[in-house]
């Protein structure tokens, strides 16, 4: 077996799966719950305002990777989409890394107030297990069901986002070594891109043995790449292309890739990850080609 060649194409796999997701967001969040239309619009505001939508595309890449039906997907790629926008949101806050500018946008404590973007978020986390947990697409046996909401919990509490999160705010002044440095950003970003790749695995029916290992491993490395890569896009970005302040690490004195090791060490390091992750495709010959585009593209991509 070989490793499946990364060939072109990833920006049509990508819109593809980009305008159903758009689709799917807005349907979710048609909530006609009265009393609270200025929070309603605040979730509207941050979910459908653009972005990669890289952890949906992940859902779908991996489910169909493995045979899954896009229908059977949806729950799953609207969950991790909810969790990253509320992520998003609390992000930018002035107590984190108060940020004004997100998606080209003010951003949500911006456009609206503090107290409401919190409440957006923490809606939008509530939603996510919503959504995953009343999905019944594909018969998903319940479970693989239970599995899926326990996945995505693991990726954002303690262990994983939260967590990362939480040694972000903590590191700021201080000096990381590379192996803390490495375990911030597998948990604070790595862990939802993770959970991303298993959600569409397991909403496929492969919930273990060696194709769902390959997938965490791949989805673990996939995340690392991703956040050196965000780190480094801070640094040389360009504000229009990225829809955010770039310089903003440096100017919090946040522990990054590029701080610690350089610009072209960060890099290469954000390259090993990637073809890591890539030696973890080659169980899936053929069938992990889109895969494979999606991991150089998480790696090249300039926004
Ligand atoms: C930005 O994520 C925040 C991180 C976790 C690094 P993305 O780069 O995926 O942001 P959008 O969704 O495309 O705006
Ligand atoms: C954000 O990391 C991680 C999460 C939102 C969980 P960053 O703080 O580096 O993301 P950006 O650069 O603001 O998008
Ligand atoms: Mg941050
Ligand atoms: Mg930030
Ligand atoms: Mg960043």
């Amino acid at each position: 077996m070989t490793e499946p060649t990364a060939g072109t194409g990833i920006a049509e796999d990508i819109l593809r799966y980009q305008s159903r997701i758009e689709q799917v967001l807005d349907r979710y969040l048609q909530l006609p719950e009265p009393g609270t239309p200025r929070l309603l619009e605040a979730m509207r505001y941050s979910v459908l305002g653009g972005g990669k939508r890289l952890r949906p595309v992940l859902v779908y890449c991996t489910g169909e990777a493995l045979g899954a039906p896009l229908e059977s997907l949806d729950a799953a790629a609207a969950a991790v989409e909810l969790i990253h926008a509320y992520s998003l949101i609390h992000d930018d806050l002035p107590a984190m890394d108060d940020d004004d500018l997100r998606r080209g946008q003010p951003t949500c404590h911006k456009a609206f107030d503090e107290g409401t973007a919190i409440l957006a978020g923490d809606a939008l986390q509530c939603l996510a297990f919503e959504v995953l947990a009343a999905n019944r697409a594909g018969s998903m046996p319940p479970a693989a069901q239970l599995q899926a909401l326990r996945v995505l919990a693991q990726g954002i509490g303690t262990a994983g986002m939260a967590g990362g999160q939480a040694i972000d705010l903590e590191a700021v002044g201080h000096r990381l070594d590379l192996t803390q440095l490495q375990d911030m950003h597998r948990r604070k970003t790595g862990a939802l891109l993770k959970a991303s790749v298993l959600l569409g695995a397991i909403c496929a029916g492969v919930t273990d043995g060696p194709e769902y290992a390959a997938l965490d491993h791949f989805g673990a490395e996939l995340g690392l790449a991703f956040q050196i890569q965000d780190d480094i896009l801070d640094v040389e970005g360009d504000v229009t292309t990225l829809g955010k302040a770039v310089g903003a690490d440096a100017a919090l004195d946040k522990p990054t890739y590029p701080s610690l090791l350089g610009l072209a060490r960060a890099r290469a390091l954000a390259q090993e990850a990637r073809d890591t992750a890539l030696t973890s495709l080659v169980l899936f010959g053929e069938r992990g080609a889109a895969l494979a585009r999606l991991a150089h593209f998480v790696v090249d991509r300039r926004h």
